[in-house]
């Protein structure tokens, strides 16, 4: 382990403990000195965890309230997503500041994630009101583009959410394109925009917005009833260090998937479907269609049966539920 590492088991071990831990014990279980120990304690000071000294010990009292890059870096089990990760206490958009860094030529899974966002940005030039307690982050991506993929791209990203959270037991389902539903109620989206040519794309960027230990009220008042956060769903505040990891891990998994195994993703996406069989209203700028879903069709787009029997396919907008199952006369 290097010293950085010593710090994040130390941190942890702390955290779980039950009042004080012995510097002897800790030296030992680490196999350093104490006064390599207490180093380390100083050093979680000035990134500040508030740690107790006494006779018997060191004892963990407070916890930065952010979430840091070393945390998050530590113990993360991917290849590339997350291995290089910028944090930010307040910025404007985590996908502008992730644009910027890919100009600057910043890594395949490069993460860049913040606290706060004042100008989060979601689909269709909506505005993503971000307050403390989300998780609002995007990822720069390099690897296995193509515009052809794309659409299937933008439903790995929701399997990927959709796998990560039913590991904290939270069974989520999509929203074609990619919203992320808690029962009928949306906890979280996914924002993919793009660089470069169609036959040549520089790089993505995904950005992620989930509302984790935040009140849908606060976050959206006038979105409230039809939102919810996962705090919500599960009864209790969700360890956010914990999800941001499980989602890396996830969205590796399955951005990779897009190129290797097309067909999973696709069977995945449609397995995790909160549309199919429902009758929906497809709303694309002026337009809308109204339909029966009949799915996702191979390439990503939501296959819909119109009144007159004729089957299109939709490659954008947003969905409206109209009734929980087509209406007997149409
Ligand atoms: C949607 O409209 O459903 C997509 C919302 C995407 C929000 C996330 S939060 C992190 C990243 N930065 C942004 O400005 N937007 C995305």
């Amino acid at each position: 382990m290097g010293t950085e590492d010593r710090r994040r088991w130390l941190a942890r071990r702390l955290a779980a403990a039950d009042g004080f831990v012995s510097g002897a014990v800790l030296a030992e279980e680490l196999g350093v000195s104490r006064v390599a120990v207490w180093k380390q304690v100083r050093r979680l000071r000035a990134e500040g965890y508030a740690v107790d000294t006494s006779d018997d010990g060191y004892r963990l009292r407070i916890r930065p309230d952010g979430l840091l890059p070393e945390e998050v870096r530590f113990g993360l089990d991917t290849r590339a997503f997350g291995q290089s990760v910028e944090g930010h206490r307040i910025t404007a958009s985590t996908n502008s500041v992730a644009r910027a860094a890919a100009e600057d030529g910043a890594p395949h899974g490069h993460l860049v994630l913040a606290e706060e966002q004042t100008q989060g940005r979601g689909r269709r030039g909506r505005t993503w009101v971000s307050p403390p307690g989300g998780l609002w982050f995007s990822l720069v991506l390099r690897e296995g583009l193509a515009v052809a993929e794309l659409p299937l791209l933008s439903g790995a990203v929701g399997v990927a959410v959709a796998d990560a959270l039913a590991r904290l037991g939270v069974a989520a389902r999509i929203r074609w394109p990619n919203d992320i539903l808690v029962g009928e109620r949306k906890c979280g989206g996914i924002l993919l925009e793009l660089a470069g040519e169609a036959e040549a794309l520089t790089y993505a960027v995904v950005g992620i917005g989930l509302d984790v230990n935040v009140r849908p009220a606060d976050a959206e008042p006038a979105l409230a009833g039809s939102t919810t956060s996962l705090a919500e769903a599960v009864g209790r505040p969700v360890d956010r260090r914990r999800l941001l990891q499980e989602l890396l891990v996830q969205l590796e998994r399955w951005c990779g998937a897009v190129r290797t195994a097309p067909g999973a993703v696709l069977a995945a996406w449609r397995a995790r479907d909160a549309l199919a069989g429902r009758w929906v209203r497809v709303v694309q700028g002026d337009t809308a269609v109204e339909g029966e879903a009949l799915g996702i069709g191979d390439e990503g787009g939501l296959r819909l049966k119109l009144p007159d029997g004729r089957v299109v396919s939709r490659w954008s907008g947003d969905v409206v539920l109209v009734e929980t199952a087509r209406p007997p006369s149409a």
